[in-house]
């Protein structure tokens, strides 16, 4: 697959916009913490080349599924202040993620410093992917980077849309890291080669699900999409999570999964070594 990474664009003095994946477990009550900072972890290697580079960093996520509009439980207030901790540059949060007001904070930013904005899918147009909101987010950006890896699935407006409103763009590491270990794993597995997958929906995975059968000697599911699969074999599920008008299709995958095609013994790409996993960003 063909694309830069930020080693290869000019960032200094560049606002940036880098969409991360902090979609992170919280409290389930207020005062809302983070109960498990890994993928805020994934994401410090880039943050931290782009402010060393002199970058003027705007961060953008989603968090949960708040369906659209403002809700405290899905605000990214808790990430803000989790990042303000852990870095060592400045870091300012937004009430909003477009608009002039937080127009004019990106104006006010300077190069070394972040911005945080707030979640995403506050506006219902972000799963949209609408064009008009997404060229909102682009006006904040001269450079775009996707670091989003956990939701580059998605077609919304700060992962799709927007690439069409900045002509700068390139991968994050943890992007270029897991591109590079999924083409080599795809590619050219080593055997025995098991693939674990999860997720709430058969519907969403059924072209990756298919691609691993034939790759793959195993394919272990997870999730809720599990009980779909249950359900196919005859099994009680009670009241569990499932897609019943994809009944069917389980049962074909379970009872005629495409063939393997076993490739040759390779290696697999491991990782770039650029997550050092230390505690300040
Ligand atoms: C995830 O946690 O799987 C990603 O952040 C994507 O979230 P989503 O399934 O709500 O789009």
């Amino acid at each position: 697959m063909n694309y830069k990474t930020i080693d290869d664009i000019d960032v200094t003095n560049k606002r940036v916009f880098l969409r991360a994946d902090f979609n992170v477990p919280l409290t389930k009550e207020a005062p809302y913490t983070i109960t498990d900072d890994t993928r805020i972890r994934a994401a410090a290697p880039t943050i931290r080349a782009l402010l060393k580079r002199g970058a003027r960093l705007i961060v953008a996520s989603h968090l949960g599924r708040p369906k659209g509009k403002f809700e405290e439980k899905y605000s990214l207030k808790p990430i803000f202040q989790h990042l303000k901790e852990k870095m060592t540059t400045p870091i300012f949060f937004t009430k909003d993620c477009i608009g002039p007001e937080v127009e004019a904070q990106v104006s006010a930013l300077k190069s070394g410093e972040t911005l945080l904005l707030e979640n995403l899918r506050f506006h219902p147009e972000e799963e949209k992917n609408d064009p008009a909101f997404a060229q909102a987010l682009a006006k904040l950006a001269d450079v775009y980077v996707d670091d989003a890896f956990g939701a580059a699935h998605r077609a919304h407006a700060s992962i799709e849309g927007i690439t069409h409103f900045v002509s700068v763009k390139a991968a994050g590491y943890l992007m270029d890291k897991e591109l590079k270990y999924l083409g080599g794993v795809l590619t050219n597995p080593a055997h025995p080669f098991i693939a674990i997958i999860g997720g709430a929906k058969i519907s969403g995975k059924i072209d990756v699900i298919q691609n691993l059968l034939q790759k793959a000697d195993k394919v272990l599911v997870g999730g809720g999409m599990t009980y779909t699969f249950l359900k196919a074999q005859g099994k009680e599920i009670g009241k569990s999570l499932v897609e019943d008008d994809k009944v069917e299709l389980a049962k074909s995958l379970l009872n005629n999964p495409p063939r393997l095609s076993k490739a040759g013994d390779g290696g697999v790409v491991g990782s770039s070594g650029r997550y050092d996993g230390s505690e300040r960003i």
